[in-house]
């Protein structure tokens, strides 16, 4: 159990297949909401959630990815995650994260970052190099990730189409 900035009881752990459900929920709950993520609006079926969840845990098993999820009680309410890229980028991971509405600015999106990154350096020995990308109107995220230590490697101007309009994507890295 960890504890967020309000007193609230979390606990941080690796996915399991019994999770399908509960993270079917949570990812079209975050699509719906159209925020600073990939998913806006698109509604992800049962049976490509439980796909994307088998594989996750193929490549946790493999130590090609880590993946760790926040639950208050039943209800997921964060998920973060390192993916290692492939052949010549092998000792790449790519950073991604989300926390439910309700419970941000809260802290728990920096304990789940503190611990995903914690937990790659333990069990991916390959991983040199962390990358990630954040929407240049994320100004929240973009600090956080700053805090952390990423430093920005690139820009790809109106890389980003959202339903009010362009962004610029930027590119962080940081290493190991
Ligand atoms: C970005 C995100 C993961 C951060 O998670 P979070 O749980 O809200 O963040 P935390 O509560 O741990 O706060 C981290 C820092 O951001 C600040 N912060 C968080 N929400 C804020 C807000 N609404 N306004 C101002 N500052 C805020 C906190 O004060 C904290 O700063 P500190 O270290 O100086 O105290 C979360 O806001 C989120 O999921 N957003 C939508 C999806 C998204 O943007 N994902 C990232 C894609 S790149």
């Amino acid at each position: 159990m960890t504890k967020t900035k309000t007193g609230k009881e979390i606990t941080i752990r690796y996915p399991r297949k019994s999770d399908a459900e509960e993270m079917w929920r949570y990812i079209n709950e975050l699509s719906k909401e159209k925020t600073f993520v990939r998913f806006q609006g698109e509604e992800v079926s049962f049976e490509d959630e439980s796909k994307y969840l088998e594989t996750m845990l193929k490549r946790i098993e493999e130590k090609k990815s880590v993946t760790l999820m926040a639950f208050f009680g039943e209800e997921i309410i964060g998920i973060t995650g390192i993916n290692m890229m492939e052949k010549t980028e092998k000792h790449i991971g790519v950073f991604g994260i989300s926390v439910a509405k309700d419970y941000r600015n809260d802290g728990v999106g920096k304990i789940l970052m503190e611990k995903v990154i914690e937990e790659a350096k333990k069990n991916i020995e390959e991983l040199k190099i962390i990358i990630l990308e954040v929407y240049a109107k994320n100004s929240i995220a973009k600090r956080v990730y700053e805090g952390f230590g990423f430093k920005q490697y690139g820009l790809l101007p109106e890389g980003i189409i959202r339903d009010e309009g362009f962004d610029d994507a930027l590119f962080m890295y940081k290493k190991i």
